[in-house]
C-alpha cells in the first residue's frame, strides 16, 4: 500500500495545470452508453475512479481505448451485458451512474447497490424513485437494483433532496424517454452542466442545466460525439488552499474561476490576494499566516462539501477560531482525529468542527480515510514541522491526478513510498 512522505515547510510557489474534473468525467463516461455511435473524450484525468469506470463499461462489452494525451475513445454499440457487478461497484459507488443510461437505452439494468462509504450511508432512493416515476419496474433484491422498462416516459420529477448524481442519472435517462421530463430541485453543480453539454453534443435536447429546473425533451437516439471534459474545480481549490496555508504564491492554469466563487471568497477572507483570468487563478499569501474562516457546506453555488477537509486543515494553523459546518454528509470529519495527531486543536460537536488555530503542526504518521480527507492531510503535511507519513493514499489516487508530481513542481518536499517500501524512521 503506497504512502506519501512530506517534509513540511516550503511555501508553494509557481504554476500548475488543473486536470480534467473527476466528477464530470465519471457521469460523462457513463453517458457514452446512450450513444448510437463512437465517442471521443479529451482532458480525461488519469485517476483510479476513471480506470474503474472504464473497466465497468468494458465488462459490459463496450470497447474503450486511452491515448497518451488524456483522450478516451468509447465504442458503446458492442454492449452485450447490462450488469454492473458488486465487485466493481463496491470500489466506486459512482458506478450507479450507469443505471439511468442502461434503462433508457436498453430497457434493462442490474446494478449492484453501491452501499455506503466512509463519509456516510449515501442512499440512492432518489435515483430509484425517479426512474420508477418514468415508468421503470424496479426491484431491489440480493443487493442489486433490477430495473426493466419498455420506453421510459417523460414526467415532472421533484427531487426531495438536491442530489448531484441523482440529477445526473435522471437527466441521462430522460434524454431517450418519450416526451418531456422536468427535473425540479435539480443540482446546479458545474459538473451537471458539463454532462448536459455533452448530452446535447450527442443530440439531446436539454435546457436549464445549472438551474434548479432542468427540462429534457426525449429523442429517439443519440449520436456519438467528441467532447472535452471541464477542469477540476476541487483539485484547483485544493492547490489554492495549499498555497494559502504555506504563505505561498501560485497560479493554477487551464481551470474555471467561475466555478469557485464560494471558495475564492473564503480564501480572500483568510487573507489571500486573488486574481483571475478566463482560465487561470492566482493566489498570493505574501508569506502571511491565514486568518481562520467559518465554513458552511451546501449545494452549489454555496461552499462545496468536497472542500471542507481542506479548510479544516487551513483553520488548524490559522489565526483565530473557524467553525466548519458540514451539512451534506453525516460522517465527513474523519480527517479531524488525524489532524489532532499532528497537534491541531479541533473539537467536533455534531456537524460542527470548531477549529482553534495553532501556530504550527508537528509531523506524525497519519492515515487517509476518504478522498478529500486525504487531501486535507497532505495540506497539513505541507506545513507541519518534520516528516509526515500518510498511509492508505489509494484514497487520494481516486481523485487527484499525479498530486505529488504537481506539488513537487510547486516546491513541496514530497515523495511516494511505493507498496511495502522501507518506511524511514520518523
Ligand atoms: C456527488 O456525490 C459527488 N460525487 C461527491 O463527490 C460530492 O461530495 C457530492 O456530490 C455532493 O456535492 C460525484 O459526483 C461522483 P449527492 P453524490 O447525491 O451525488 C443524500 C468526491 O469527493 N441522498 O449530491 O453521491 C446523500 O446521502 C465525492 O469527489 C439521498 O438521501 O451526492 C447526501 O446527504 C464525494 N438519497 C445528499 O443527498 C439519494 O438518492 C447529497 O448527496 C441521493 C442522495
Amino acid at each position: 500500500m503506497d504512502k506519501l512522505l512530506i517534509n513540511g515547510g516550503p511555501a508553494l510557489e509557481g504554476e500548475v495545470r488543473a486536470s480534467g474534473a473527476k466528477n464530470a468525467a465519471l457521469p460523462i463516461l457513463a453517458a457514452t452508453l446512450l450513444a448510437d455511435g463512437p465517442v471521443t473524450l479529451t482532458n480525461v484525468p488519469r485517476l483510479c475512479d476513471v480506470n474503474t469506470t472504464m473497466r465497468l463499461l468494458g465488462s459490459m462489452g463496450a470497447h474503450l481505448s486511452r491515448g497518451e494525451d488524456g483522450r478516451i475513445s468509447v465504442e458503446p454499440r458492442t454492449l452485450t451485458s447490462f450488469v454492473a457487478p458488486y465487485k466493481l461497484v463496491k470500489t466506486m459507488r459512482a458506478s450507479i451512474l450507469v443505471l439511468g443510461p442502461l434503462v433508457a437505452r436498453y430497457g434493462q439494468a442490474d446494478v449492484s447497490l453501491p452501499g455506503g462509504c466512509a463519509i456516510g450511508a449515501r442512499p440512492v432512493n432518489l435515483h430509484i424513485d425517479g426512474l420508477r416515476a418514468m415508468g421503470a419496474e424496479i426491484s431491489v433484491d440480493g443487493g442489486y437494483i433490477r430495473a426493466r422498462a419498455q420506453r421510459l416516459k417523460g414526467t415532472r420529477l421533484v427531487m426531495e433532496l438536491v442530489s448531484v448524481t441523482g440529477t445526473e442519472n435522471l437527466m441521462m435517462a430522460a434524454t431517450l424517454a418519450e416526451g418531456e421530463t422536468l427535473i425540479e430541485n435539480a443540482a446546479h453543480e458545474p459538473e451537471v452542466v458539463d454532462l448536459a453539454n455533452f448530452l446535447n453534443a450527442m443530440g439531446a435536447h436539454i435546457t436549464g442545466a445549472g438551474t434548479d429546473q432542468i427540462r429534457i425533451q426525449g429523442v429517439e437516439r443519440l449520436d456519438g460525439a467528441e467532447y472535452r471534459v471541464m477542469p477540476d474545480r476541487i483539485e484547483t481549490g485544493t492547490f489554492l488552499v495549499g498555497a494559502a496555508m504555506t504563505g505561498g504564491h501560485i497560479r493554477v492554469n487551464e481551470t474555471r474561476p467561475d466555478c469557485l466563487d464560494a471558495v475564492l471568497q473564503k480564501l480572500c477572507e483568510a487573507g489571500a490576494s486573488i486574481s483571475t483570468g478566463p482560465d487561470w487563478i492566482e493566489l498570493d499569501m505574501h508569506g502571511r499566516r491565514p486568518r481562520a474562516v467559518d465554513i458552511h457546506t451546501a449545494p452549489y453555488p454555496a461552499f462545496p462539501t468536497d472542500m471542507q477537509a481542506q479548510f479544516c486543515a487551513l483553520n488548524a494553523i490559522a489565526k483565530g477560531v473557524g467553525v466548519v459546518a458540514e451539512t451534506i454528509f453525516e460522517n465527513r470529519f474523519m480527517h479531524v482525529p488525524e489532524l489532532q495527531r499532528m497537534g491541531a486543536d479541533i473539537r467536533v460537536e455534531g456537524n460542527l468542527a470548531i477549529c482553534h488555530g495553532v501556530a504550527g503542526l508537528t509531523a506524525a504518521p497519519v492515515m487517509a480515510t476518504d478522498l478529500r480527507a486525504s487531501a486535507g492531510l497532505v495540506l497539513a503535511g505541507l506545513v507541519a514541522s518534520g516528516e509526515t507519513l500518510i498511509d492508505r493514499i489509494y484514497h487520494l489516487d481516486r481523485g487527484y491526478e499525479t498530486m505529488e508530481e504537481k506539488l513537487l513542481t510547486l516546491g513541496a518536499r514530497i515523495q511516494r513510498i511505493v507498496g511495502n517500501g522501507a518506511t524511514p524512521m520518523l
